[in-house]
């Protein structure tokens, strides 16, 4: 064999099989690049991550349009129905206080009496910095109404899904969540390591399938789905999440951050108002950010889970305690919600109103079944900025959720009913959307053609 012969094999592959029959370790390639020619200068700037590029190309968009960015408004007051930035008065859609209830004087002298008893923080993890009166009335009030046999209140609401979801499952474990379930779901399904399959938003037929096709292989199985969709503001089919949790074997938590104080005759969620026992359901989650006009998270169900939170959950145990004040003020809202019962049968009825009217201009709400998240469907996200953005020269303000939030030619204008708001808010903000659209639509057009 010459020198030259190859047969076909490689460089490197050659040197190999020839160092291998010499019974010689496999020898270096010399042709590999120093680390300094593998990273360029590029790879060690910020301004080069594709998120940046991306968030640039919208920027310059907008400013060619002459909006200013429709995100981080500085609000200079209490914003309830109305808002204020810059001095000027808005018809508010962007907060999702639902019961009206941020800036209660009974709320601010629950945080006001905790802050003198407690002081602000909880100084270090409650594992080790102990814990504070507010925690556990927060926690047994929540229990309560979810009927479940313990609850544990985190400082974050993200945190709590992704933590709960990391601590519990593992990569033997597999994870069916709802399409449109929240980031922090999907991220903590991510950080568990379980395999993950994804079904259409509340298609329980297409979640059948996958579970008939994947459940076997795999050790615990969890389905996730939100109460009340945040992002389309429909309900999930918790009766039929539930006989399916029961036929395979897994487990069921439903993220209630949108759906307490919001659904059922006493705001109770989605359980209440599909009137089935809470505590057929595995894991409860839900926000102390919204109705209860605070801040964090908690998780509802057993006393093991609750253990195993208490001394596994990452976001609990390496991180502070909640605050609490912010305990003492979603403990008094949620006393609130159950002594008031007019606030939710109010946010109820403005919701239902908004909805109707709403179909009656002929606007699109897609899947929303009139539950304080009314969502009205733009299509692609140029038109949803530019319809934000005259909608606020018009003084109403309401958000655009656009792609990556939603999938291109999905873009929505995302309003948040409260109990606070009237009728006649509700139709200017309908009617200026209705008269406004076929605008915002006509300037994207020209503007991209
Ligand atoms: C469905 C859902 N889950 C979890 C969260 C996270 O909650 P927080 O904002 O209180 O951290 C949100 C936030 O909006 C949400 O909409």
């Amino acid at each position: 064999m010459s020198q030259e012969q190859n047969f076909g094999l490689s460089e490197k592959a050659k040197a190999n099989l020839l160092a291998k029959m010499r019974g010689q370790a496999a020898p270096k390639i010399k042709h590999e690049r120093s680390l300094e020619e593998q990273i360029s200068p590029d790879l060690l700037r910020f301004d080069t991550l594709p998120c940046y590029t991306q968030l640039k190309v919208q920027q310059a968009v907008a400013a060619k349009l002459g909006f200013p960015d429709p995100y981080y408004a500085c609000h200079s007051g209490l914003s309830q129905a109305h808002a204020t930035i810059l001095g000027k008065t808005y018809l508010n859609f962007s907060c999702y206080d639902y019961l009206g209830l941020n800036g209660d004087p009974r709320l601010l002298e629950a945080v006001s009496n905790a802050a003198k008893t407690y002081g602000i923080s909880a100084s270090a993890s409650r594992l080790t910095a102990g814990e504070r009166p507010p925690h556990h009335a927060l926690e047994a009030g929540l229990a309560e109404i979810y009927g479940t046999e313990d609850c544990l209140v985190f400082v974050s609401g993200h945190a709590t899904n992704v933590s709960t979801i990391e601590c519990l499952f593992g990569p033997q474990d597999v994870i069916f969540y709802d399409a449109l379930s929240h980031n922090s779901l999907i991220l903590g399904a991510q950080a568990a390591g379980s395999a993950r399959f994804c079904y259409p938003s509340n298609d329980t037929k297409a979640l059948r399938n996958l579970l008939i096709e994947h459940r076997k292989q795999f050790k615990r199985a969890l389905i996730v789905t939100e109460g009340l969709f945040g992002m389309d503001g429909c309900v999930c089919d918790l009766p039929e999440l539930l006989a399916l949790k029961q036929e395979f074997g897994c487990f069921l938590m439903v993220d209630e951050a949108h759906s307490l104080g919001v659904l059922g005759e006493h705001g109770f969620g989605v359980s209440e108002y599909f009137k089935i026992k809470p505590s057929q359901v595995d894991i409860w989650m839900g926000t102390l950010s919204k109705t209860f006009c605070g801040c964090g998270g908690f998780i509802a169900g057993s006393h093991v889970l609750i253990e195993i939170l208490k001394y596994f959950a990452p976001g609990f145990v390496y991180s502070v305690g909640l605050p609490p004040l912010l305990a003492a003020a979603s403990c008094k809202a949620l006393e609130i919600m159950q002594e008031e019962p007019w606030r939710v049968a109010k946010l109820q009825a403005n919701s239902r109103y908004m909805l109707e009217e709403a179909h009656k201009l002929g606007l699109d709400t897609g899947k929303a079944q009139g539950s304080a998240v009314i969502p009205v469907h733009v299509g692609d996200s140029l038109s949803c900025v530019i319809l934000a953005h005259m909608l606020r020269e018009a003084q109403i303000l309401v958000l655009p959720i656009i792609y990556p939030g939603v999938e291109e030619g999905k873009a929505r204008l995302r309003f948040f009913v409260s109990a606070t708001h009237t009728e006649e808010q509700i139709s200017l903000a309908l009617n200026k959307t209705q008269q406004l659209l076929p605008k915002a639509r006509a300037r994207a057009a020209d503007f991209s053609g």
